[in-house]
């Protein structure tokens, strides 16, 4: 079975990464490129690792003129990225542009499209700040229904949020759920945590974990307790 597990490797420099990296396997966990090591390392560190065998989720959020998002979703699927997002409140017609640009070519390596919701750290005043006029739940929910008739293939969503959403868009499209926590781990700055079994149980798909295991003292026992407790989930 493929790994349900997604490492956010939240470093500033190629070094560190691929330190890290130097100790785990493409069979254990995917990896997920955000804009820190993004930035500080360039695309160059994403076709590294993809030589080395690992699935990448390209986590640069885009948001902008559907023009732009549909070019800059093919020039990421050049990288041969298993997966990348978009801001879901830049729009159907932004989302419906990147889709059709990734899908243009139809071969086998086209990647998956997500789009994230609101924003977990958005609380609902922050949320009606924006002018949106309705809680943050309510606001994934409608933003979700919109995500899935555009087409794309799943959601960044906290887990909390998954049960729901699942009843909602049935059980192909992707669930990809942040402020995930093995029992006795840091919350750190997530306030919303969920562990990897209950997460599973709410109907996620895949977990991504970033400090608990890059942080921790031993991050492959870490990654075997994980990928042991959501096989035991499924
Ligand atoms: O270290 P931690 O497990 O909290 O890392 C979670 C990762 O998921 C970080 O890369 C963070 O940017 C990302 N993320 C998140 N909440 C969202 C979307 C992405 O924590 N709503």
């Amino acid at each position: 079975m493929s790994s349900k597990l997604i490492i956010a490797l939240d470093f500033s420099s190629a070094d560190q990464a691929l330190a890290f990296v130097s100790q785990l396997s493409p069979h254990d966990c995917k990896l997920k490129v955000g804009f820190e090591l993004f930035v500080s390392a360039g695309s160059e560190m994403v076709s590294k690792l993809t030589e080395k065998g690992f699935d990448i989720f390209l986590d640069l959020k885009f948001h902008d003129i559907p023009n732009t998002v549909a070019s800059v979703c093919k020039a990421a699927a050049q990288l041969n990225v298993w997966m990348m997002n978009v801001h879901a409140s830049g729009g159907a017609e932004m989302m419906r542009a990147a889709y059709h640009a990734l899908h243009e070519n139809e071969n086998v390596n086209t990647p998956k499209l997500i789009a994230v919701s609101v924003l977990t750290s958005m609380s609902d005043e922050q949320l009606q700040q924006t002018g949106v006029n309705a809680l943050a739940k309510e606001q994934v929910v409608h933003l979700a229904g919109m995500v899935q008739q555009a087409g794309l293939d799943g959601l960044v969503c906290s887990a909390q949020e998954a049960v729901i959403l699942r009843q909602k868009l049935g059980k192909d499209f992707l669930l990809v759920t942040p402020g995930i926590r093995p029992a006795g781990s840091a919350k750190g700055d997530q306030s919303r945590v969920m562990t990897p079994t209950d997460a599973i149980s709410a109907g996620v798909d895949y977990l991504v974990v970033g400090r608990p295991i890059t942080q921790a003292k031993n991050p492959l026992a870490v990654i075997q307790k994980i990928n042991a407790e959501v096989h035991d989930a499924l």
